[in-house]
């Protein structure tokens, strides 16, 4: 299957997106890597702005810190990984191999973002690529060992595809665990329950994406738990929901912004889930 990557680029700026929010938590070079973003890119739409997302993505990312860790894995591939700095944290922090893979022009900025901000370890590498393309995912593979597991994992990216898309990218992720073992871990586990809500919190948030990107559509969206659990499962997965509700005590962001338990339990965090896939 021949993958082009134009066909993705209008999602490249939802990675502006979802850095903005992140410098209202405690994740270490949040602020720095905005700082840089802004330098790179010039000045930034106030519409990729959005502060009111920052609870939910700091949960996002602290559950898939949590996922990963419990893992215990020191192999790994992160898809999408636009300007978190995850990779850099964790690639500092242990023995791992970390691999991030994003579109070439945001994997090229994000290398020199970081270059910017600190001396970049030669264990975290940064690969322009497609999650769509088998190849890429051989590019990655090259810095592991075949006797050790891979976790690989994403946050934002298949809502953003297609059924047929999901799927390739699935397909792809199970020949890298079939090779070596291990799972996949998606902060994508959201279904249409989320959306719904998430647009009567923040209007602002989708008519946005959806100005962004013409792939954040409904029709990407999942209906129910059991409709990701029946696709992914013709797929050669098991599926395991995490609420982000599961972090609700690491989170930092409610107090910075002024909101109740309450409300970001209640409100702004309920229905996300992130998944744990495992092969069948
Ligand atoms: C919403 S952003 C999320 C970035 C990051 N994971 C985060 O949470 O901040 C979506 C990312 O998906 C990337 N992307 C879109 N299509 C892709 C594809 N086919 N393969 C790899 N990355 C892709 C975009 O470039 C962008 O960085």
């Amino acid at each position: 299957m021949e993958i082009d990557d134009s066909k993705f680029s209008d999602v490249m700026p939802t990675a502006i997106l979802t850095a903005y929010p992140r410098t209202f938590s405690d994740i270490p070079y949040s602020q720095e890597i905005f700082d840089e973003i802004h330098r790179s890119y010039g000045a930034i739409e106030d519409e990729l702005m959005v502060t009111r997302i920052a609870v939910e993505l700091e949960a996002r990312s602290k559950l898939i810190d949590r996922l990963l860790t419990e893992q215990g894995t020191s192999q790994v591939i992160e898809l999408a990984a636009g300007f978190s700095s995850r990779g850099l944290l964790f690639a500092r922090t242990a023995e791992t191999q970390y691999v991030e893979i994003d579109l070439p022009e945001i994997a090229h900025r994000k290398k020199a973002i970081l270059d910017n901000i600190t001396t970049v370890p030669d264990n975290l590498h940064i690969i322009g690529g497609n999650a769509l393309r088998r190849g890429d995912f051989d590019e990655a593979t090259k810095y592991f060992d075949v006797a050790k597991r891979v976790t690989i994992i994403n946050e934002g990216l298949l809502r953003y595809l297609d059924f047929d898309e999901k799927a390739e990218v699935a397909r792809n992720i199970r020949a890298v665990l079939e090779e070596f073992g291990g799972v996949w871990i998606s902060g994508d586990g959201a279904t249409k329950q989320f959306r719904n809500s998430q647009n009567q919190r923040v209007p602002s948030v989708n008519t946005t994406l959806m100005n962004t990107t013409q792939r954040n559509n409904m029709g990407n969206a999942f209906e129910s738990q059991a409709h990701f659990e029946q696709f992914f499962g013709e797929l050669g997965f098991t599926v395991e929901f995490h609420d982000y509700t599961e972090v609700i005590n690491e989170l930092t962001s409610p107090g910075r912004l002024g909101l109740s338990e309450d409300e970001v339990r209640d409100k702004l965090l309920s229905y996300a889930s992130a998944i744990v896939l495992r092969l069948k």
